[in-house]
């Protein structure tokens, strides 16, 4: 199979670097995938490919870290949101697309009341501790350790020129460690303003975690009988578990739920949706950003969220990504290579056991990435409903040459 090359890329990162702080920041830097192997500039995409400067295809299973859940250009999505355009996008005041959106969303997310919305999903994961901590009038939250709530202050994973203060309440557990957690609750009694969690474990460069059974009934009466808020940050699975919210598919019935990503198919937008008990204290909340309540992502969800109902796109993802997984799972085992595959299909996390370096895997996704298939070596992959069973094949037969080749240069 051809290998790709990069040239224009890397000469092009070489000039962002003369104007850009590393020429790229933020998990999309090359630094960050294996540096050499993978583009560092696209032009296009269509559905689930994608195209980079040099003109390389790629069958993409980022979808731009999980936006991409009907694919890139969606005639239907794309069409909308150029009607909204042309009528104008940032108005002084919210476009009529603003009720639409709230009714269809408030609609569609199950046992929630009433919904804001922003741009990115730190804004209200933010928001989500604003209103517990009005609420309760406590300040502490209780987060997972190694979940990702986004890059604001208070849950950062970086301390690089940030004041210890900013996550001074911020207290950690163990997913799924039910002992600890209670003993934590029980130590700072009182204080508790909510917990936030993710619909199940989806931490960088670990495997995936699923609630234990019963982990969230337990979740809601200590959260009851405490006075602490569940929120849930469903900004990354939103949309490719349940078409009415993550929390279905888990059976957890959550106080505030954090969406962004897939929910406008790429257009820049952020929601949070709310209990009916909550809404007089966001109604006190200073919540806004001048870009809140542009109209074009407001008429991208609303289209986005109707075609994933009405193509029942949740159950074909999961489908699509539960043969890629067999697949990978039965080449890796043919090879004699063990790999962990953990997730949801729709949202897989593949690594190799025994590779604490993640030298074994940024190997095997470099060599995927110079033949076509672009994977994440310590990210979950995101499967989208333009995926097709032909991506599928064609993803399979580098993935089988990838593996020989993993084996070839760590195991023999
Ligand atoms: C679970 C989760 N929460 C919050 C965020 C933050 O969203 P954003 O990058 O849009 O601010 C992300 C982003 O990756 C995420 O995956």
């Amino acid at each position: 199979m051809r290998e790709y090359s990069f040239e224009k890329s890397y000469a092009m990162l070489e000039k962002a670097k003369q104007w850009v702080p590393n020429g790229i920041y933020g998990p999309r830097t090359p630094a960050f995938l294996t540096y050499g192997s993978y583009p560092c500039f696209l032009t296009k995409g269509k559905g689930s490919h994608i195209w980079d400067v040099d003109g390389n295809e790629y069958i993409d299973y980022m979808c731009s870290f999980g936006t991409n859940i009907i694919g890139l250009c969606n005639e239907e999505v794309d069409a909308a949101a150029i009607e909204q355009m042309k009528k104008g996008d940032c108005f002084t005041l919210p476009s009529n697309r603003w009720n639409e959106l709230a009714e269809a969303m408030v609609n569609q997310i199950k046992g929630q009341d009433w919904v804001v919305f922003a741009k990115n999903g730190s804004d209200v994961t933010t928001y989500a501790t604003t209103i517990a901590r009005a609420y309760t009038g406590k300040n502490k939250i209780i987060l997972a350790e190694g979940a990702y709530h986004g890059s604001h202050y208070w849950c950062t994973h970086s301390s690089f020129g940030i004041p210890a203060e900013y996550n001074a309440h911020i207290l950690y557990f163990h997913y799924n460690d039910m002992e600890e957690l209670k003993r934590i609750i029980a130590d700072n009694s009182g204080q508790i303003a909510g917990i936030m969690l993710t619909p199940h474990h989806h931490p960088a460069t670990a495997d995936q975690l699923m609630p234990a059974p019963g982990f969230y009934q337990e979740l809601r009466e200590i959260c009851d009988r405490e006075g602490m808020l569940m929120m849930i940050d469903d900004i990354r699975c939103g949309f490719r578990l349940h078409e009415n919210g993550s929390h279905v598919y888990y059976n957890a019935d959550p106080d505030l739920i954090c969406f962004g990503k897939a929910m406008a198919n790429g257009y820049p937008i952020s929601a949070m949706t709310g209990k009916e008990i909550y809404k007089a204290t966001a109604q006190g909340a200073f919540f806004t950003g001048t870009h809140y309540f542009s109209g074009v992502p407001m008429a991208a969800a609303l289209t986005t969220l109707k075609v994933i109902v009405r193509d029942g796109v949740v159950d074909y993802v999961n489908q699509i990504g539960l043969e890629l997984k067999q697949g990978m799972e039965q080449q890796a085992l043919a090879a004699g290579l063990k790999i962990s595959y953990t997730g949801p299909p729709a949202i897989p996390y593949m690594r190799f056991v025994e590779d604490q370096d993640f030298s074994v895997n940024r190997f095997f996704c470099g060599e995927a990435a110079k033949r076509g298939i672009f994977f994440h070596p310590h990210h979950n992959w995101f499967i989208s409903g333009a995926h097709t069973r032909e991506d599928i094949e064609k993803t399979l037969q580098v993935t089988e040459e990838c593996f020989a080749l993993t084996k070839k240069a760590f195991f023999e």
